[in-house]
């Protein structure tokens, strides 16, 4: 009772301190992949609840309308296509899909954004806004025009960074410890995968850097005039709330601008259908609940894959709930349920649910570790690698190798998940997830008003105006190099001198003691 007092002037004592305003806010989220906006979609409905003007350019209008929430639809004019990916994996693959999301797709959208009616309404009508929220993925379309709108901007993500996102925003990439979006390795690497990082790590700096800004900076050049460089509007930043936790993700270094959101998407849960709550109850020894995500096809798993997977779950008391986009498996298998859709949150919600078989993609995790459900992953593409590393260095799960999948491998790490002792661990994890001194919600809240509230001042590292020789102190280096040479050749010029004079008085001394020999 007293806590919750405690907690009621506080919260009355930090109202008076900050003053509340209502902000006129544009949301630029011009990306049409799902499951990027499934994540800013509560946060932007927060938003407007708490009585902020809010409109939103996306691919996602709203299904039911809310006051203060105003979309600016850009699938009007062009309906976001649904991304398949096959459940393999291959380098070359990352290769390829990173260079056309971001060399192909990002201009793309670029063009669609700025050719849109009401986006260029916005910019005749000069609106003003007090922020701009801008997502930091493929396109830095959006920084333009919140610059041609004359408003601050904030950035988001859905993810953890992305390789440009470490020189764009001052954070220090080390490939020896910090893990790699779309590669394997989390915090303990090989040699073999750093190589692989410091390559792809360029590689993917490149394309953003000498393609997709190069193409990007063409593009708003031919809507506006005097466009600043995008990459510079791109460090005027003033802050970013990004898509992780240490509790799942590590310990990161990371700016104070740069500030940590993981979890605020996960939703109250709702009451199940009648028939999935029926399936789980009746459960005797729990559930395994198996989903590949929204982009993965399961049904493109090999056959002979496949098999091995379904004769491993049979060998299991478990049941089984499987996210399939097919009618039926082969074998019809008994102990599981398939559906198309389902709700993944309220499923995990269930005591009775003891494993997420999952392919590790950021928005499922975070509900594994949030509801304290262990998590089997089996990472394929995208920042899965990445997901799959953290959640087995965090303790709330182990991952397989999809390569090396077969029957009695898939046993071994299902029996390892399923053991009470290392559910009681992440059950821990779970507590210390929930254990915020405020909510994932409200701190984004929180630093999203920060910013407008203090839109004229900077809060970057100082770290991006340095030049890299400066960062990697080669100058220093180079000047206490020369110092040191020079000494080294001074006491060499001094030691023969000296060697010489020495020489020289002795050989001296001898000729005189020759002379005296002599004369004796
Ligand atoms: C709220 O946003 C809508 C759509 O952008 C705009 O028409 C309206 O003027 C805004 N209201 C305020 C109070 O800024
Ligand atoms: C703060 O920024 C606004 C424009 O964004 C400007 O009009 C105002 O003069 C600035 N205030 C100070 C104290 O610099």
């Amino acid at each position: 009772m007293i806590f919750k007092l405690k907690i009621i002037a506080f919260i009355a004592i930090s109202n008076s301190l900050t003053e509340v305003l209502t902000l006129n806010i544009l949301a630029i989220f011009p990306l049409a992949v799902k499951s990027h906006f499934f994540v800013f979609a509560p946060y932007l409905n927060e938003l407007a609840n708490r009585g902020h003007n809010v409109t939103v350019i996306s691919f996602y209008p709203q299904i039911k309308s809310s006051a203060n929430y105003h979309d600016i639809d850009l699938s009007e004019n062009l309906m976001p296509i649904e991304v398949n990916h096959p459940v393999s994996k291959s380098l070359f693959t990352v290769f390829l899909s990173l260079t056309i999301v971001h060399a192909i797709v990002g201009p793309f959208t670029c063009r669609i954004l700025m050719e849109d009616e009401n986006v260029q309404k916005l910019r005749e009508t000069q609106v003003k806004f007090d922020l701009a929220i801008v997502e930091q993925f493929n396109s830095d379309c959006g920084l333009a025009l919140a610059h041609v709108l004359k408003t601050p901007v904030i950035g988001m993500t859905s993810h953890t960074p992305m390789p440009w996102h470490y020189s764009r925003f001052g954070i220090p990439y080390n490939p020896s410890y910090i893990p790699f979006d779309f590669l394997e390795g989390g915090t303990h690497t090989t040699l073999f995968q750093r190589i692989r990082r410091i390559i792809l790590y360029n590689y993917v700096n490149f394309v953003n850097h000498y393609i997709t800004q190069v193409l990007e900076q063409n593009v708003v050049d031919e809507f506006f005039n005097d466009i600043p460089p995008l990459s510079e509007l791109a460090q005027n930043i003033k802050l970013v709330l990004i898509y992780q936790h240490f509790m799942l993700s590590g310990s990161a270094i990371l700016p104070p601008n740069i500030i940590e959101v993981g979890g605020y998407h996960v939703a109250k849960p709702n009451p199940l259908p009648d028939d999935l709550q029926r399936f789980i109850d009746e459960s005797e020894h729990g559930v395994i609940y198996i989903s590949f995500g929204s982009l993965l096809k399961p049904s493109t798993i090999p056959l002979e894959i496949l098999k091995e997977i379904i004769s491993a779950l049979s060998e299991l008391p478990q049941r089984v709930i499987w996210k399939w986009n097919k009618k039926s498996l082969p074998g019809n298998p008994k102990n599981i349920y398939l559906s198309k859709w389902l709700p993944q949150n309220d499923i995990l919600t269930h005591p009775k649910v003891l494993v997420f078989y999952s392919h590790c993609g950021l928005l499922g995790t975070t509900e594994a570790i949030y509801n304290g459900v262990p998590v089997l992953g089996m990472p394929i593409y995208g920042d899965q690698p990445t997901n799959a590393a953290a959640i087995e260095q965090s303790g709330l799960g182990v991952q397989l190798n999809f390569d090396l999948l077969t029957k009695d491998y898939l046993l071994e790490k299902l029996k390892t998940v399923l053991d009470p002792k290392f559910r009681e661990r992440v059950k821990l994890l779970s507590k210390a997830w929930h254990d915020r001194p405020i909510k994932a919600m409200d701190s984004a809240v929180f630093w999203t008003e920060f910013a407008a509230r203090h839109h004229n001042l900077t809060f970057r590292s100082p770290t991006i105006n340095v030049p890299l020789y400066q960062y990697f102190c080669l100058d220093v280096l180079f000047v206490l190099f020369l110092l040191f040479v020079g000494i080294i050749i001074g006491l060499k010029y001094l030691f023969s001198f000296l060697v010489k004079g020495i020489r020289n008085k002795y050989s001296k001394n001898l000729s005189i003691s020759e002379k005296n020999v002599k004369v004796d």
